[in-house]
């Protein structure tokens, strides 16, 4: 007889002791590069408006649900994603297939710090650049050409190695230390920075961009524009932006006290996440239209424009050096959370201490990184089928495939194969009117609506 683990009120790791914990570790794991780097630059590969709409109808009818449904699975399992997911089927009496939610999330989380870190090391690199003042008065070919050009940023893969293999030892370094002592101080002074300092660019970006066409690229809500395969990009990036689908949120839904409402308090994130991106985009599609840059340039989008910005506002140095270290610091509290579901899982199957484990996962997240940065240099024109560099195919595996299909599995296994009555008291504290209408969404909404997009968008891809 195994012990059921699944209805146990603390993790070994610890539970959280204030209600503000899960809150502000969850949003530092939500909000990061996805918001400020990779939704800018999706966006304008992907058209606009009509992309920007896809994506947030993902957040609200497939993101928010699931998101609901993966952070209960956590609190009610109180272990690492593999284990809570194989003892919540276990005494569902299910399969213990559905471990493959808790597998495939730890690896997926693996796959993405290897090149989140690559481009969170960019952001390192800023800091210093903007410092120097640098940009001061530059142009938009100047800047496209610091970044991307011959001789540019992007072509001295040692020092990308280098800032690559800095952030990977911060974040291990958390990692090992056990995540709540750093993070929670971290993540109380520093998101509140970070969305000040948004809102002085966005003034910025309002009075000397192109505000209105910017806006307008991001809003007219054209729906007619829209491939099957941008559609997918854009249910992709639900998942990537709100850490979902992968056992981030699970392993820190572990850690959750029994009598907070999950259901307010992912609103909350996810409200805060999708406000973080959209102010993220009115500040640089402006700025692109303003000084003639294209929309579509691409992951290098955020370090071609904001310099700009920063190189024509008083005491820009100081700014865009701070709003680098903000970055940096909100792709730090988000890298933490990719390797933890791994190290918890190997603390608790294999023994492993936190350093370690720490160090194994994110050792093998470096390694791989440095196929990512080589992708946009020296083997920039290695295209796997054509299409994909390293980066490339790992951003794809990853936010197009992997974590979609880890959503799918949640909502499926909650909604269909898990024991009704242990979501209901996991979530007792809840409306009901909402319960009611999450259970709908999360069995046959969410679902379809992620089952659909996927395979069109996957045919779009590969086949269209
Ligand atoms: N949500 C993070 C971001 O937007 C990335 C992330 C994805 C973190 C998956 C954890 C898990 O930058």
């Amino acid at each position: 007889m195994t012990t059921d683990h699944s209805s146990a009120t603390a993790s070994i790791h610890g539970t959280w002791t204030k209600r503000w914990t899960f809150i502000l570790a969850a949003s530092g794991s939500a909000v990061g590069l996805g918001n400020i780097w990779k939704f800018p630059y999706i966006t304008g590969e992907n058209g606009g408006s009509a992309f920007v709409l896809a994506y947030l109808l993902c957040i609200l009818g497939i993101g928010i649900p699931i998101m609901i449904a993966e952070t209960m699975l956590g609190r009610r399992g109180r272990r690492n994603p593999i284990h809570t997911m194989q003892d919540i089927a276990h005494s569902s009496g299910a399969s213990s297939f559905w471990a493959i939610i808790g597998v495939m999330g730890t690896l997926a989380g693996v796959l993405i710090l290897s090149y989140y870190s690559v481009i969170a090391g960019w952001a390192l690199a800023y800091i210093p650049k903007l410092a120097s003042g640098e940009f001061n008065g530059a142009t938009g070919a100047f800047a496209n050409a610091a970044f991307g050009g011959e001789g540019g940023f992007l072509s001295d893969y040692k020092m990308l190695i280098m800032w690559h293999s800095l952030f990977t030892i911060v974040t291990v370094y958390v990692v090992a230390r056990g995540i709540e002592a750093g993070l929670e101080k971290a993540v109380r002074f520093l998101m509140p920075a970070l969305i000040v300092l948004l809102f002085v660019l966005l003034i910025y970006s309002a009075v000397e961009g192109a505000f209105a066409q910017g806006f307008q690229f991001l809003f007219a809500f054209d729906a007619s524009k829209l491939s099957w395969n941008s559609a997918l990009v854009a249910l992709g990036h639900a998942f990537f932006t709100l850490s979902l689908g992968m056992g981030s949120i699970m392993a820190y839904g572990a850690y959750m006290p029994k009598q907070d409402s999950i259901g307010k308090t992912i609103t909350i994130i996810a409200v805060l996440d999708t406000a973080i991106a959209l102010i993220a985009g009115l500040v640089i599609f402006p700025l692109v239209f303003a000084h003639g840059l294209e929309p579509s340039a691409g992951p290098g989008l955020m370090f071609i424009s904001l310099p700009l910005a920063f190189g024509h506002i008083t005491g820009g140095q100081v700014f865009g050096s701070l709003f680098f270290i903000l970055v940096a610091f909100a792709a730090w509290t988000s890298a933490i959370s990719l390797i933890e579901p791994g190290v918890a899982w190997l603390i608790e199957r294999f023994g492993y201490t936190r350093r370690k484990a720490a160090l194994v996962l994110g050792g093998s997240a470096w390694v791989l990184g440095i196929g990512s940065v080589f992708s946009f240099n020296i083997w920039q024109n290695y295209k796997l089928m054509g299409m994909f560099t390293v980066f490339d195919g790992l951003d794809f595996l990853t936010s197009n495939i992997m974590l979609p299909l880890g959503g799918l599995l949640i909502a499926l296994f909650v909604g269909w194969a898990m024991k009704p009555e242990m979501v209901n008291d996991e979530l007792k504290m809840e409306n009901t009117k909402l319960l009611s209408a999450w259970w709908f969404m999360l069995r046959y909404v969410a679902p379809s609506a992620v089952a659909f997009v996927f395979a069109m968008g996957v045919y779009d891809k590969f086949a269209g």
